[in-house]
């Protein structure tokens, strides 16, 4: 499987003609690397301007809403998502769930909606720096995965494409990465509770991905070291030259 990396660009640039330079910028970069599959989440409004024809580079959403349709003032549905052509749809970020209050049964709901649309999700789980000096970051995963896929089928599962991205909360933006090693063994541990809810089959075929303060020094060690699937990264993925030296670095 080629290693997936996956650009989060959160809020940012601020104008059109950025986020097409940008998305341009990599486009090119990606040209020759064909041994990675890459997937670009701008923020929403640029989602549809930003069109690629290149079957390793997707464009994803950062978060949808769980319902189709309606009086939902402001959201966006995972229907419209896949009718605009995006493919990954990241769901439970640590920014969404603490900026809008997101609890683990909201995700669950968002989950099954990208699911239900054949989209892929980036299911994002990890620990703040207060449950990991608790000695409860394995809870806290199992808690948040468990509730997320929470009665969704496994026939649902394991006919979709299906990743779960390891952040850390104290490892986003903060400039301090996750050891290799650890991010090992919570990869490890997510692929044991997904065995553990349905089988052990369906945890081989789950992507992980690491993500929090991922550069170009460090991320060869998740893939190549680690055995990760793949990388969710933010900050570096607005400076297009040192988001194209990380694609280079996993293959
Ligand atoms: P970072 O963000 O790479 O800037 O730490 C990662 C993320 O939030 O997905």
């Amino acid at each position: 499987m080629k290693p997936l990396v996956v650009a989060n660009w959160k809020m940012n640039p601020t104008t059109l003609v950025e986020a097409k330079r940008l998305f341009d910028s990599v486009k090119k970069g990606i040209k020759k690397i064909k041994k990675v599959e890459v997937v670009v989440c701008p923020p929403l409004i640029y989602l549809s301007e930003l069109r690629t024809q290149d079957s390793n580079f997707k464009v994803g959403a950062q978060n949808c809403f769980w319902e189709k349709e309606g009086a939902y003032t402001g959201e966006i549905s995972a229907f419209m998502l896949k009718n605009i052509g995006c493919q990954y749809v990241i769901v439970g970020h640590s920014e969404r769930r603490k900026y809008f209050n997101e609890t683990d049964e909201i995700v669950s709901k968002k989950l099954k909606s990208v699911l239900d649309m054949e989209l892929t999700p980036i299911l994002c789980v990890g620990e703040t720096k207060e449950e990991r000096d608790q000695g409860k970051a394995d809870k806290v995963l199992k808690k948040q995965i468990e509730i997320a896929l929470n009665d969704v089928s496994k026939f649902k599962i394991q006919n979709s494409k299906f990743c779960i991205a390891y952040e850390p909360v104290w490892a986003i933006g903060s400039g301090k990465p996750c050891d290799v090693e650890e991010a090992q063994k919570a990869g490890l541990l997510i692929k044991k509770i997904i065995s553990n809810l349905f089988n052990i089959k369906i945890a081989e075929k789950i992507q992980i991905l690491y993500g929090g303060s991922v550069n170009s020094k460090n991320a060869e060690g998740y893939i190549k070291e680690a055995g990760l699937d793949g990388l969710l990264i933010g900050g570096a993925s607005l400076k297009p030259n040192e988001f194209v030296k990380i694609l280079k670095s996993v293959v």
